[in-house]
C-alpha cells in the first residue's frame, strides 16, 4: 500500500504530483491517502436552501455595498421566517419573503458541489426591461444553506466560489469570491464538525451571465478537504512553449498556495536537471496563512525534447522543519510558424504570456526586412492560450505580420484592457525582440513603434481604448462587435440613489474608459468597424453609434453590418473586409505620418493617456473634468508654427515622433509665443502653466518631486493598479490580517498579482524604498505618517479631518462603521493606497473598495459612513479627487 502510494503519480490536469515524494507526513501517508477518499465523502451541501429576494441591483454596484438587508443589520443579523416580510421595489405590495428552494448537492467522493440557480417566475421581468432595458435583469438575493462536515474535528477546505462576489461560511465574512469564474486563487475554509451555515449573496450581471429574460442567477461552489500544507494547481503554473528542443522564454511561474495555518517560507525551486540550483527569482518568499502566490522562476532555455519537467519546491512553514515537494507539468513542443505560448514579465513583475504567431511570409518569399505587429484583443472569458484564439487568424496563413494574442492575465483581460490589461498588451509587444534572440529567429525583423489594433468583443472595446489613448502607437484599428463602454453596455440606471454630486463624482471616475467621448483622438487613425446585425449580446448600436460620432468630428470610418450574423462566428477576426483592411494598412512602411492642419486630443485624467502627434500632456488643471488640446498646424517664414489652444491643461510637453512630418518649429500656448528647437532639447519640450492663464518653459529637470502627482500616480484610485513590483500589503495589527489577506486573494484572483503580505514593523520599509506600490490596512486611531505637508487627509484625535481647496477643514468624528479609502504620494511615482476603518466593520467596507471587477468608479478618496453597506455610494460622507498638487479638487462631494 505504502510504496503504490509513494510511486503513483496522480495526473491532477496537466500537473503531475509525483505523489509528494518525501511528503510532508512522511510516515503517515499511506494512512492519509485512505482518510483522503472517505474523508471528503463526509462533506455535503444541504439540499434544502432559504432564499430571501429579489432586491435590485445596479451594474457592478455591490462593490459599494447597496445591500437592503444590511439596513436590518445584514444577513447574519436575521434569519428565517416565513411569515416575515422584507421590502423590495420589484415586487408585488412592495415586499417580499423568504422562500424555499430545493437544489441537488453532489458528491464526487473528491469533494462535495452544488449548483445554485435562482429565478423568479412571478416577477413581471419582461414589463420591468422595457422601462429599465437590460439592468432591469439585475437583481440579488440573498441564499442560504448548509454544508456538513461529519469528521470528528476541525477541518481545512478548499471552496471554489464561482460567479460570487460576497459570501459567509460560518462566522467568516468573504468579499471578492470569483465573480468570474477564474478559480486561481480558492478561498481557505475552516469547517467545525457538524453545520456549517453558507450565506451566498447572489448577483446578477449581464455581462458575464448573459441578458436572458425572465433572468436566472447562477453560481456554484465546491469544496474539497485540504490536507497538504502547500498546494500546487495545475492551472496556476505558466510556462512557455518549447520549440526545438528550446523554450520560447526564460520566465516561468508556479502559483503556490499555503493551507496551513502557519505562515510558510519558500526556500527553493529546482529542476530534475539540477536538483540542487534553485530557479526562484525572488529570494524569499513568505505566504501568510491562506495565502496564494505566482513564484517567478527562471527557465533554462535548453529544455530538450522531453515531454515533461520535473520541478522540487522546498518550503519551510514557520516554527517547523524544511519539507518538499515534487510536481511536473507537460511541456508543450510547438512548430515555430504556429502560434504559441510565450511569457514575458508584466510590469508588476509577475509572469505573464501571450500567444505569437511569427509571420511565414519569410517561407514564400526572400525578402528579408521588418514587419509590424497586429495585437488581436480577445473577448471576455476568453482563454488567450485556446485554439478559438491560436486558430483566430488561420485563413490568412501568409499574413505579412506578426500576430500577437496577449492574455491581459486573465479571460477577462485584467480590467478590460484597461490599466492593468494595458500595461500587458505592451509588455507583450516588447517581447518580441527577446523571442527572436531566445529562438534565434532568422526571418523577418519587427517594427514595434507602432502597431496594428484588432479585437472582438471586450477586445473591440479593448482596440477603442488603445487607440483612444495611445493614438501615436496605433498604424490602424479594426473593432469587431465592440462595445463603447461598460455604462452604455448595460445602464447604471438602478444604482441606489444618491445626490447627483455623488454619482457625479463616480461618473468622473469612470470618465477614462468611455471611448465615446474620446472619438477626436481617432482622427487620422484608419477604422475599420465590423459587427453582426443581429448580436444580442453587444448590440450593433454599439458600433453604429461610434461610427455616427466618427462622422460627427470629420472621420468616416468604413463600417461592415453584417446582415444576419451574431455576436461571434467562426472567422470573424479573418472577414474579407477585416482582410482587406490588414493587407492595406499592417505596413512598417506607414512610418511618415501626416500631420493633418488642424487636430483635437481630448485628455481624460489617467496615465494611460499617450501622445498625439507628439503632444504629450503630464497634468490637468483639474481632475474633474477631462483636458483638451486644441493644434492648428501652419507653415510660416521661420519654419512650423503650431498654435495651441488648451482648456484644462496645467503642464504638457512636445516629444519629437520619428517620422512626422511637420513638426513644430515654434508653438503658441494660448496665444503666447514660446520659442523652442525641439532637436536641442533631448526629444522633448516641457511647458507649464505658471499661474492661471500664463505658460513658460519647464526647465528643471527635477520638476517630478512628492509635491507633484505625475507619471504612473495619474488617475484615479485604479492608478494603484500601476505597481512596479509585487502590491506590498500592510496590516497595522494581528486582527487585521485576515482583510490584507483577502485583498491579496482578489488581486491575484482578478488580475493575477502578486502581493507580499507585511506585518506594522515592515511599514517604513516599503513605504520609503522600492519599487512597488503599497495598501495599508488600518484601523481606529492610528498616526500614518505625513509624507508630503498639508496633504489634505488625515486622522486625528477620533476624527477623519479633510482640508478642501478653498482652506475649509471638515472634521469627521469616528462613529460605529466609519471606512474610506485614499491614496497617497510615494516617492519615485509610487503610490500608498490607505484602507482604513474606525472599527473592523468600517474597515471590512472598506476593503470593498480595493480594485477587483471594473466599472465601480472608485476615485481618489472615499469615506463611507455605516448606512453604504445599504445606501451604496449614497452613504459616502465625502469622495473625490486629488489634483496635480495632491490638494482636494474642487468638485469632490464633501460635507
Ligand atoms: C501519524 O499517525 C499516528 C496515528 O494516527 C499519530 O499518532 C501521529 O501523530 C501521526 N504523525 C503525524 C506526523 O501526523
Ligand atoms: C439586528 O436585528 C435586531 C432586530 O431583529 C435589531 O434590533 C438590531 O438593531 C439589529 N442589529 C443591527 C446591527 O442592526
Ligand atoms: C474604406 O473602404 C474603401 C472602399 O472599400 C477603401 O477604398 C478605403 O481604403 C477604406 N478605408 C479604410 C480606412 O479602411
Amino acid at each position: 500500500m505504502k510504496s503504490w502510494l509513494w510511486r503513483q503519480t496522480i495526473l491532477l490536469g496537466g500537473v503531475w504530483h509525483l505523489a509528494h515524494a518525501l511528503q510532508q507526513f512522511p510516515e503517515n501517508s499511506s494512512q492519509k491517502g485512505l482518510v483522503l477518499t472517505h474523508a471528503s465523502s463526509n462533506l455535503k451541501f444541504s439540499p434544502d436552501w432559504k432564499v430571501l429576494g429579489p432586491f435590485r441591483l445596479g451594474t457592478r454596484e455591490a462593490v459599494w455595498g447597496a445591500d437592503p438587508v444590511e439596513y436590518l443589520g445584514g444577513i447574519t443579523n436575521i434569519t428565517y421566517n416565513e411569515d416575515d416580510f422584507y421590502h423590495s421595489p420589484l415586487a408585488a405590495d412592495a415586499h417580499v419573503k423568504w422562500e424555499s428552494r430545493a437544489y441537488n448537492p453532489e458528491n464526487s467522493g473528491k469533494g462535495a458541489s452544488i449548483d445554485l440557480s435562482l429565478h423568479y417566475p412571478d416577477i413581471d421581468w419582461q414589463f420591468a426591461r422595457q422601462i429599465y432595458g437590460w439592468a432591469a435583469l439585475q437583481f440579488q438575493a440573498w441564499i442560504v444553506g448548509e454544508l456538513l462536515w461529519s469528521g470528528d474535528s476541525s477541518q481545512t477546505a478548499v471552496l471554489y466560489t464561482d460567479n460570487v462576489l460576497e459570501l459567509w461560511v460560518g462566522d467568516n465574512h468573504i468579499f471578492g469570491g470569483d465573480f468570474y469564474s477564474f478559480r486561481r486563487a480558492p478561498i481557505l475554509i475552516h469547517l467545525r464538525p457538524g453545520v456549517n451555515v453558507v450565506k451566498v449573496r447572489m448577483l446578477g450581471d449581464i455581462r458575464s451571465m448573459g441578458g436572458q429574460s425572465p433572468p436566472s442567477l447562477q453560481a456554484r461552489l465546491e469544496t474539497n478537504l485540504a490536507y497538504d500544507v502547500l498546494a500546487v494547481d495545475s492551472p496556476g503554473v505558466i510556462i512557455p512553449d518549447v520549440i526545438k528542443g528550446r523554450f520560447t522564454s526564460l520566465y516561468g511561474s508556479i502559483t503556490v498556495r499555503n493551507q496551513a495555518e502557519k505562515w510558510v517560507k519558500i526556500d527553493h525551486i529546482a529542476t530534475s536537471r539540477d536538483f540542487g540550483r534553485s530557479i526562484l527569482s525572488d529570494g524569499v518568499i513568505w505566504l501568510a496563512p491562506g495565502q496564494s502566490r505566482p513564484l517567478k522562476v527562471v527557465l533554462d532555455l535548453e529544455v530538450g525534447l522531453d515531454k515533461s519537467i520535473n520541478f522540487r519546491l522546498s518550503y519551510t512553514p514557520e516554527d517547523s522543519l524544511s519539507l518538499q515537494i515534487d510536481f511536473a507539468t507537460t511541456l508543450n513542443h510547438a512548430i515555430i510558424t504556429d502560434s504559441h505560448k510565450v511569457t514575458f514579465l508584466h510590469p508588476s513583475g509577475v509572469v505573464s504570456y501571450a500567444i505569437l504567431r511569427p509571420p511565414r511570409y519569410h517561407l514564400t518569399s526572400e525578402i528579408s526586412e521588418t514587419l509590424p505587429v497586429l495585437v488581436a484583443l480577445h473577448g471576455a472569458g476568453v482563454e488567450a492560450d485556446s485554439p478559438l484564439v491560436k486558430t483566430a487568424f488561420d485563413a490568412i496563413p501568409d499574413l505579412p505580420g506578426w500576430i500577437l494574442s496577449p492574455s491581459g492575465m486573465s479571460t477577462w483581460s485584467g480590467d478590460d484592457w484597461h490599466t492593468w490589461g494595458f500595461a500587458d498588451v505592451e509588455a507583450a509587444i516588447t517581447m518580441i525582440p527577446d523571442w527572436i534572440k531566445n529562438i534565434k529567429w532568422t526571418g523577418p525583423g519587427v517594427c514595434l513603434h507602432r502597431v496594428l489594433v484588432a479585437g472582438h468583443s471586450n477586445g473591440g472595446q479593448g482596440t477603442w481604448f488603445f487607440s483612444t489613448h495611445r493614438p501615436d502607437r496605433v498604424l490602424a484599428a479594426a473593432a469587431a462587435s465592440g462595445y463603447t463602454s461598460i455604462e452604455n453596455y448595460v445602464p447604471f440606471t438602478l444604482w441606489q440613489e444618491a445626490d447627483p454630486w455623488q454619482t457625479a463624482v463616480v461618473q468622473t471616475a469612470r470618465g477614462n474608459y468611455r471611448h465615446e467621448l474620446l472619438v477626436e483622438n481617432l482622427i487620422g487613425i484608419p477604422i475599420l468597424q465590423q459587427h453582426g446585425s443581429i448580436d444580442d449580446n453587444v448590440p450593433a448600436y454599439h458600433s453604429r453609434l461610434m461610427n455616427a460620432l466618427l462622422v460627427g468630428v470629420g472621420q468616416p470610418a468604413n463600417y461592415s453590418e453584417l446582415r444576419d450574423r451574431g455576436h461571434w462566428f467562426e472567422g470573424v477576426m479573418t472577414t474579407q473586409s477585416m482582410r482587406d483592411f490588414y493587407s492595406l494598412f499592417l505596413k512598417c512602411g506607414i512610418s511618415q505620418k501626416q500631420t493633418p492642419r488642424q487636430f483635437s486630443f481630448i485628455v481624460p485624467n489617467s496615465h494611460d493617456m499617450g501622445s498625439r502627434y507628439g503632444i504629450f500632456v503630464d497634468q490637468l488643471s483639474t481632475p474633474d473634468r477631462m483636458g483638451k488640446v486644441h493644434a492648428l498646424v501652419s507653415e510660416t517664414e521661420s519654419g512650423v508654427q503650431w498654435r495651441l489652444k488648451t482648456t484644462n491643461i496645467q503642464r504638457l510637453r512636445l516629444e519629437r515622433v520619428s517620422g512626422l512630418n511637420l513638426a513644430a518649429d515654434e508653438v503658441i500656448l494660448d496665444n503666447m509665443l514660446l520659442p523652442f528647437e525641439l532637436k536641442h532639447e533631448k526629444g522633448s519640450a516641457l511647458f507649464v502653466k505658471r499661474d492661471a492663464d500664463t505658460w513658460t518653459r519647464e526647465l528643471r529637470p527635477n520638476w517630478q518631486h512628492l509635491e507633484q502627482r505625475s507619471g504612473r500616480q495619474r488617475g484615479t484610485l485604479d492608478a494603484i493598479l500601476r505597481s512596479s513590483g509585487p502590491f506590498q500589503l500592510i496590516y497595522g495589527s494581528p486582527e487585521i490580517l485576515p482583510i490584507a489577506l483577502q485583498a491579496s486573494r482578489n488581486l491575484h484572483q482578478y488580475y493575477g498579482a502578486d502581493s507580499n503580505i507585511l506585518s506594522w514593523p515592515d511599514y517604513r520599509k516599503v513605504v520609503d524604498k522600492g519599487e512597488s506600490n503599497v495598501i495599508t490596512f488600518v484601523q481606529g486611531m492610528i498616526s500614518l505618517p505625513t509624507r508630503i505637508p498639508h496633504f489634505p487627509i488625515n486622522l486625528q484625535d477620533g476624527r477623519v479631518t479633510l482640508t478642501a481647496c478653498n482652506g475649509r477643514i471638515i472634521s469627521i468624528p469616528f462613529t460605529q462603521g466609519l471606512g474610506g479609502v485614499w491614496l497617497r504620494p510615494l516617492p519615485d511615482e509610487r503610490l500608498e493606497l490607505v484602507v482604513w476603518g474606525a472599527d473592523t466593520i468600517g474597515l471590512k467596507h472598506a476593503a470593498r473598495l480595493v480594485p477587483t471587477i471594473t466599472g465601480v468608479g472608485q476615485p481618489d478618496f472615499v469615506i463611507l459612513e455605516a448606512s453604504a453597506r445599504w445606501k451604496g455610494h449614497g452613504g459616502a460622507i465625502a469622495m473625490g479627487l486629488f489634483d496635480y498638487g495632491w490638494r482636494i479638487s474642487p468638485g469632490s462631494y464633501l460635507p
